[in-house]
């Protein structure tokens, strides 16, 4: 495993739409390996390939106990709402609040190609959706949630 950089939002690569993962192969494995400790090393519940230069539709989250890794993930079913404050690998010193829905089913794949499908709530579905965010170039702060 290595470390990967981690790109910072003054990068436009992260306003890029990524496009999805075809090969599931050994240097998706790696990659995704990579992400996990990249992760891990920077204290962080969550992160995209993008944030790593890569632009395939692909993160790693892990909030409330739970890991996954998310492969061309989609939203089945949301609903709900939560509004909470969020930050970012790639953002320095910024947080703000986010709305977002409170429970989320979402489908993805897993490392193998294998057709996944989980319904999260609370911090872990919040994390999700600003993982996948990333996924079609949205940072959290486009959608700063102000109190009106
Ligand atoms: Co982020």
């Amino acid at each position: 495993m290595a470390l990967r950089d981690i790109v910072m939002d003054t990068n436009p690569q992260l306003r890029k739409v990524s496009r999805p993962v075809t090969a599931f192969d050994a240097k998706l494995a790696k990659l995704l390996d990579d992400m996990r400790q990249t992760m891990h090393a920077a204290d962080g519940c969550g992160l995209a390939a993008p944030q790593v230069g890569i632009l395939r539709r692909l993160a790693v989250v892990e909030a409330d106990d739970v890991y996954l890794e998310l492969i061309n993930p989609t939203f089945v079913e949301t609903s709900g709402e939560q509004i909470g404050p969020e930050a970012c690998l790639s953002v320095k010193d910024r947080s703000c609040d986010v709305k977002r829905p409170y429970r989320i089913t979402i489908a993805y794949q897993n490392r193998d190609g294998k057709p996944m499908r989980k319904t999260l709530e609370g911090f872990v579905a919040r994390a999700c959706c600003h993982e996948m965010d990333h996924l079609d170039g949205v940072l959290f702060y486009d959608k700063e949630y102000r109190q009106r």
